[in-house]
């Protein structure tokens, strides 16, 4: 079973982002090993330290580097990333590389009707760059572009329930496990 560490861009207790995380973890047990790996306590990125990093950055490499492939789950925040995602790619893209050839997905969720477009437009340019070069899902008929997450998150429980959602998202885990195998 493939081991995929996932990173995800809000800290919130709350997040809509955590909670499809969270679904995708229960929901696909039998297919992958998705772990989220925390990125809260990254300090910020500084030249200065990157040969000689704090142990957080250095455990965060070290998942990085033994996953299988990497899940990206993000909101937007002003048209583009938060920047605590970005903070943790520009670790990941220094030193040791970690991301070079990994295979990535990505996929996002907002209360609003964009579903976070704008910000996974950034995100796969951030991929492309040379210290991170990603091996990325083609986006083509992969996109998770989740909107109006009120409507579709069950409150209660924290879970994305709305199923014609599960199922798209269903056919593109299918899609990555077989690119990631590849
Ligand atoms: C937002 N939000 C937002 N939403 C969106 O669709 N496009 C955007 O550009 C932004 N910008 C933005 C900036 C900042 C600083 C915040 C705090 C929020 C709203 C955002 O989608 C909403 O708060 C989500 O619920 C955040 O994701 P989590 O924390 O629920 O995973």
């Amino acid at each position: 079973m493939l081991k995929i560490a996932v990173l995800i861009g809000s800290l919130r207790q709350g997040s809509y982002n955590l909670q499809l995380a969270n679904t995708m973890k229960e929901r696909y047990i039998n297919k992958l090993d998705l772990e989220i790996a925390d990125i809260r306590s990254l300090p910020f990125f500084d030249q200065d330290i990157e040969l000689n990093p704090p142990q957080v950055v250095r455990e965060l490499l070290g998942k990085i580097a033994g996953a299988d492939g990497v899940l990206i789950i993000t909101p937007e925040y002003n048209w583009s990333v938060p920047g605590v995602l970005k903070n943790a790619l520009d670790w990941l893209s220094r030193v040791d590389k970690v991301l070079i050839g990994k295979p990535v997905m990505t996929a996002g969720v907002s209360p609003g009707m964009m579903g976070t477009i704008r910000a996974q437009l950034h995100l796969r340019e951030i991929l492309a760059s040379p210290g991170i070069l990603a091996k990325l899902l083609p986006p083509a008929g992969n996109e998770i572009y989740i909107s109006s997450a009120g409507l579709k998150f069950d409150e209660s429980t924290g879970r994305l329930v709305d199923e014609s959602t599960l199922r798209f998202i269903d056919r593109v885990v299918d899609k990555f496990i077989e690119f990631a195998n590849k």
